[in-house]
């Protein structure tokens, strides 16, 4: 999985000096997204093609190729045009071209596809909001208009671009203007982002500070990562996990009056899914630990941001999952561990409280069912885990998702709102 890094903000805020030095000193590809919208700019002033001409445009985005090397030289149709695309003729109509709702499919789809399956860190104006919305460092770079004037006269200098002090400034504030008032994909700040003020700072203090924050979530990546890679089943780990589920074990029980009524279906030579309830942090705990049967859970990958889940996590093999996409590494080890004969926990909610959230039941569970010829028991969790309260876990009658096969597609929905509503019934037993 990559590690992608969003650098948005407004033009001359220093992106465009900062990106590359980080994409240096971490390892990771650099993308100008900006430079993708001038290369169509200069192909469509090259071609003068009228901005309005739709189908024009449409044609040329289908044969356009565009390119970028690791000195982050750019590539027109096979011609360098590095230093064409920062001419004053492009930057005048860049703006009004990266608005037009073709040209913004394209280069975000260009932009998604040169970085698939690489560690890459982007600069723009919506990566974090649009393009890579699932971005792990999100920055959103700013500076007062007149830092900004300040910097672009020097760059231009150094570049031998012949702009004036306010053809500068207007252009900048009109960009300002354009790019915030963009209909598609208009500038601004992901929620998630973090605000940096360069106005004050030199470029090493910038540098700086996001280098920190990248460090940090590069190591939570990193560590994400390694929750697909289980540690080897050692004797030791057996040991180590028998101790620490004994010892968490006791702990549960000091905490909680717990209930467990027909566990006993659980306990088969087979692979088998147990499918719960999902009520609070601590429930797959419960099934874990109190069961005599060595039972993996699968949890969101987030688990293993965190060291000590993490840790947890290797320990009792938990797969992760990748929320709402088709997570192929957690599905192959899913299948893999009931063939193995192994016991699975899932939460079909997906989330806590899910049905009482109207979020929709995930049919995952069915579908490995299905896959792997397994039954899946049905949990039900009644209590509402306050301390020292009890807590009841009814392991229900094993269900077999073949008696709900039919020729119809829909067959995996109604299995899974038969489970879902063993679970809910088994959840309503008398405290
Ligand atoms: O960063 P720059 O000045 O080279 O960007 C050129 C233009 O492209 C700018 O007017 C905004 C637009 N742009 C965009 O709309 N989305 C991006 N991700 C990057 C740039």
């Amino acid at each position: 999985m990559s590690f992608i890094v969003a650098i948005d903000g407004p033009a001359g805020t220093g992106k465009g000096t900062v990106t590359p030095a980080l994409a240096e000193k971490f390892n990771l590809m650099y993308m100008d997204t900006g430079a993708t919208y001038r290369c169509v700019t200069l192909r469509l002033l090259n071609e003068k093609v009228d901005f309005k001409e739709t189908e024009k445009i449409k044609e040329i985005l289908k044969s356009i190729k565009i390119d970028f090397d690791e000195n982050n030289n750019f590539f027109l149709d096979g011609k360098d045009v590095t230093k064409e695309i920062r001419s004053k003729r492009v930057t005048e109509n860049v703006s009004q071209v990266s608005h037009l709702l073709e040209v913004r499919l394209a280069m975000v789809d260009l932009q998604r596809k040169l970085s698939e399956g690489k560690n890459v860190i982007l600069e723009g104006r919506d990566i974090g909001t649009n393009v890579f919305p699932n971005a792990d460092v999100k920055i959103y770079l700013d500076a007062s208009v007149e830092e900004r004037v300040k910097r672009r006269i020097k760059q231009n200098k150094e570049k031998g671009i012949e702009m004036t002090e306010e053809e500068v400034r207007e252009n900048i504030i009109f960009r300002d203007t354009n790019d915030k008032n963009n209909e598609i994909a208009p500038l601004k700040q992901a929620e998630d982002a973090i605000y940096i003020d360069s106005s004050d700072l030199t470029i090493k203090q910038v540098i700086n500070k996001i280098s920190k924050i990248i460090k940090k979530n590069k190591a939570k990546h990193d560590r994400m990562e390694k929750g697909y890679i289980m540690t080897e089943e050692t004797t030791f780990k057996k040991f180590r996990r028998k101790c620490v589920k004994g010892i968490l074990a006791g702990v549960y029980h000091i905490f909680y009056r717990v209930e467990k009524i027909g566990s006993e279906n659980i306990n088969t030579d087979e692979g088998i899914i147990i499918c719960s309830k999902h009520v609070n942090s601590i429930d797959a705990a419960g099934i874990v630990l109190l069961n005599k049967r060595y039972i993996r859970f699968i949890a969101k990958h987030d688990l293993y941001r965190f060291k000590s889940l993490g840790w947890l996590g290797h320990l009792f093999n938990i797969i992760p999952v990748k929320r709402n996409t088709s997570d192929l590494k957690s599905i192959k080890m899913c299948l893999k561990a009931l063939k193995d004969k192994e016991a699975l926990g899932i939460f079909p909610e997906g989330t806590r409280n899910g049905i009482e959230k109207n979020a929709d039941v995930k049919n995952g569970a069915a579908f490995l069912a299905y896959k792997a010829k397994v039954k899946i028991v049905p949990v039900g969790i009644n209590g509402t885990f306050k301390l020292f309260s009890k807590v009841v876990f009814n392991y229900g009658t094993p269900i077999d998702v073949n008696d709900y096969k039919t020729d119809s597609p829909d067959w995996i929905d109604h299995a899974t709102e038969e489970i879902m509503k063993q679970i809910l019934e088994l959840s309503k037993i008398k405290k």
